[in-house]
């Protein structure tokens, strides 16, 4: 399995996802900054990876203060959560991570810990933060290959396999899952632009485990569904409000009314960890607004003209009447989602 993201006593070691599928490189992030730079710049991306890189960013930080009491390393605790929540603003995962390992060093801190058991404490909760992500996806896996016909052709969106987890992903997960089940899937990959995570990571990855892929152009999903060569959808999310709408990369909208119009089931795969249930409603998400150069360049070639205006809304909102199931590793949840999702959420 690919390692997105691995804890290592140099620092926090992680696949430059800039620069697959071209190159497969895994340099060193040596400090929290160095772990908040990663994420803000993409290196690392996809909501639960952001979640596990913030989680040993924030140990990495505590490990290496120079802080030599509890209450010093506890101010100190709150500068680096601060640095790394301020990296991206709409994957949830990322401020769940935060919290629980805020919440694992004050928990620690109210059994007596010394600054010696403190840091070592938020290095194996950052660890096991990671290692219960892939055993999510596994879960989830297995209950959404229960959705898949036994020959089908999915249609997904962005990267939402192991890149965008700590590993096996969420939706890939879903295809790998009903893969491993014996089912006959081939999966129809959207580029996405403008940062092409399909193009570049879903193609990539799934041509590595030799599932068939084809890539396709945004444009050309409907298309194709309208053609009756797609089965279902699948993709992952970075929000789901209270009531089951969903941020997702840019262009997930579409997607899902494309599906909605030709009859086709739209499936989210997402864990717990991805719910914000202090939302009512995805209106009430706030959507990352990325570098305009994303839209205009590929890598170094200027595809518009100079000085253009341009917009760049990293996600867009999949309101929930669109949502045909969530798949998460308790299990799958179904309209009406207020209450499915609260269900579930609650469950121990
Ligand atoms: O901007 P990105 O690449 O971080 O966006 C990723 C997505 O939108 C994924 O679909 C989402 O995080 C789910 S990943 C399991």
């Amino acid at each position: 399995m690919i390692k997105t993201v691995e804890w290592t006593e140099e620092g926090v070691v992680m696949i430059d996802q800039r620069l697959l599928p071209g190159e497969e490189i895994y340099p060193v992030f040596r400090t929290y900054q160095e772990v908040a730079e990663a994420i803000r710049e993409m290196v690392v991306r996809g909501a639960p990876a952001i979640g596990v890189a913030a989680a040993m960013g924030v140990a990495l930080g505590v490990r290496d203060s120079s802080a030599g009491d509890v209450e010093a390393l506890s101010v100190e605790l709150e500068q680096i959560c601060q640095v790394l929540a301020a990296t991206r603003p709409t994957a949830v995962n990322l401020f769940w991570a935060i919290e629980r390992m805020r919440e694992h060093f004050h928990r620690l801190r109210g059994q007596g810990a010394s600054p010696d058991r403190l840091r070592q404490g938020l290095v194996e909760e950052a660890r096991a933060i990671h290692d219960a992500d892939i055993a999510a996806n596994r879960s989830m896996g297995r209950y959404g290959a229960s959705l898949i016909p036994e020959t089908a052709t999915v249609l997904t969106h962005c990267n939402a396999g192991a890149l965008a987890t700590a590993g096996y992903g969420t939706a890939l997960g879903v295809i790998r899952a009903a893969v491993e089940a014996g089912k006959k899937v081939a999966v129809y990959a959207d580029e996405t632009r403008p940062f092409l995570q399909g193009a570049r990571l879903t193609a990539w990855e799934l041509h590595h485990d030799a599932i068939p892929v084809t890539l396709i152009t945004d444009n050309m999903a409907g298309h194709f569904m309208q053609r009756g060569k797609i089965d279902c959808v699948v993709v992952g999310a970075d929000r789901i409000a209270a009531n089951g709408d969903v941020a997702n990369k840019i262009g997930t909208y579409s997607v899902a009314v494309l599906a909605r119009e030709n009859g086709i089931p739209f499936y989210v795969a997402a864990p717990i960890s991805t719910l914000d249930l202090t939302m009512e409603s995805g209106q009430l998400i706030p959507i990352e607004e990325r570098s305009t150069r994303e839209v205009t360049h590929v890598r170094e070639v200027a595809l518009a003209p100079a000085g253009i205006e341009v917009a760049n809304p990293a996600f867009d909102v999949t309101p929930h009447r669109y949502v045909d199931a969530i798949i998460t590793e308790r299990g799958i949840a179904r309209p009406p989602f207020v209450e499915s999702l609260r269900q579930l959420a609650t469950q121990l």
